[in-house]
């Protein structure tokens, strides 16, 4: 054997000495530590489940006295976010979602040829009251599970209150809104 085979030899057997001790070590870091319950070892900084995030634990303030401050210049301008689907006018056409005008105490799912989802075609014995509105606006899907309303809600309670009035304003004849 001439030096330089030995020189291989050695850095061979120096490199395997050093994966050797890396394995070793890896093997007592990274030991994996089986949890007690499969599943539950993580430490949670999510609320625990079925509890509300703090920010929807506020309540809104009552429908009614939020429509007794109601700004309806405010509220149509709310209504920019509509206008992609909804017209508001009198004998305004049905686009993606059906035309607005009267819907303040229309029955529900009930503008003539308009294709309404089925969750709407259930609900035509309800009217559009301020607080069915409010509930609407404020997140469509859960108001009215499987609804074709793509929009995802108004989370302003004031601005809610202001979009329902000025609402109520596309009417022949606007109807009393409630009181508190
Ligand atoms: C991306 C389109 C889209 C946007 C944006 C949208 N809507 Fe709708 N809307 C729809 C569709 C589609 C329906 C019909 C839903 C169904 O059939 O389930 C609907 C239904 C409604 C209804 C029920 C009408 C009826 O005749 O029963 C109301 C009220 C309503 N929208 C109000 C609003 C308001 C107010 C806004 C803005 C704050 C808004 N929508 C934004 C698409 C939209």
């Amino acid at each position: 054997m001439n030096i330089e085979a030995n020189k291989v030899a050695g850095a061979l057997l120096s490199t395997l000495l050093v994966v050797m001790g890396l394995q070793m070590v890896s093997g007592i870091v990274f030991t994996p530590h089986k949890p007690a319950v499969p599943g539950y070892d993580l430490p949670s900084a999510e609320p625990a489940a079925g509890g509300a995030a703090p920010a929807a634990a506020v309540e809104d303030p009552p429908i009614v006295e939020r429509l007794a401050k109601a700004d309806v210049a405010k509220g149509e301008k709310a209504t920019a976010a509509c206008k992609a689907c909804h017209t508001f006018d009198k004998g305004g056409a049905n686009k993606v979602g059906p035309h607005l005008y009267g819907v303040y105490e229309r029955n529900e799912g009930t503008v003539e040829g308009f294709a309404y989802s089925a969750a709407l075609k259930g609900r035509t014995d309800k009217k559009w009251d301020a607080d069915g509105l409010d509930h609407f606006l404020k997140n469509p899907k859960a108001y009215v599970p499987g609804t074709a309303m793509s929009f995802a809600g108004i989370g302003n309670a004031q601005t809610r209150a202001d979009v329902v009035a000025y609402l109520n304003t596309l009417a022949d004849s606007p109807k009393p809104l409630p009181k508190p």
